[in-house]
């Protein structure tokens, strides 16, 4: 997984991440394998990363280059948010250079000012930090209102409004 995303990540594609990141979050990560006479291939990763308690990104999707355009991305995705789903989240959100990919999956292109402050966490160490040209994307995988965040420094706030129990938006 290091050298697949790694690699992307030496094209300003992907965030790098070291063995020990990967390792801390292991359980976050789903994997595509290719069965090959000699045992089995890793061609591609994601993994859930949860924000709050009803948003999670995907985040560290990579597939091979030598086996893209197979589904393979997709089937990662998906696989995702029947993860997410099962975690009872509302929405799932990316950053990305790659929407189209993702608006095949039903994601929609929004404002980064309705996602969580990702700044804190992992863009401080992104070369691009200054200049970020990712895209953001987001599914509702439930009847949820967007509403942007009111100051920069407060990441305290959920990313959406939580439904109530009736499902109508509290
Ligand atoms: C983006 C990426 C994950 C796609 O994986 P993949 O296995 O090639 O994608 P799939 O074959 O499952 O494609 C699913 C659909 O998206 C389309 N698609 C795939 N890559 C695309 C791209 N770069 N731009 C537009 N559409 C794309 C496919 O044509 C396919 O459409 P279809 O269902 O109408 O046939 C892969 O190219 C990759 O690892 N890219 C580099 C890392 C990266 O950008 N990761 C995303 C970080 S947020």
């Amino acid at each position: 997984m290091a050298r697949l995303i790694n690699d992307y990540a030496a094209q300003e594609i992907m965030l790098p991440r070291n063995e020990m990141e990967l390792a801390e979050s292991i359980r976050d990560f789903t994997v595509a394998e290719l069965k090959t006479p000699g045992g089995k291939q890793l061609v591609g990763c994601v993994a859930l990363h949860f924000y709050t308690t009803i948003a999670g990104e995907v985040r560290s999707l990579a597939v091979d280059p030598a086996h893209a355009r197979h589904g393979i991305g997709r089937k990662l995705v998906e696989s995702l948010e029947v993860e997410a789903r099962a975690c009872d989240l509302a929405t799932l959100f990316a950053f990305t250079y790659v929407p189209d990919f993702f608006s095949k999956l039903g994601y929609e292109r929004v404002d980064r000012n309705v996602l969580p402050l990702k700044a804190w966490k992992d863009c401080l160490r992104c070369p691009k930090f200054q200049n970020c040209d990712e895209i953001a994307v987001l599914k509702r995988l439930k009847e949820i209102e967007l509403r942007p965040f009111p100051s920069a420094g407060d990441s305290t706030r959920e990313l959406v409004q939580l439904p109530t129990q009736s499902g109508k938006l509290a």
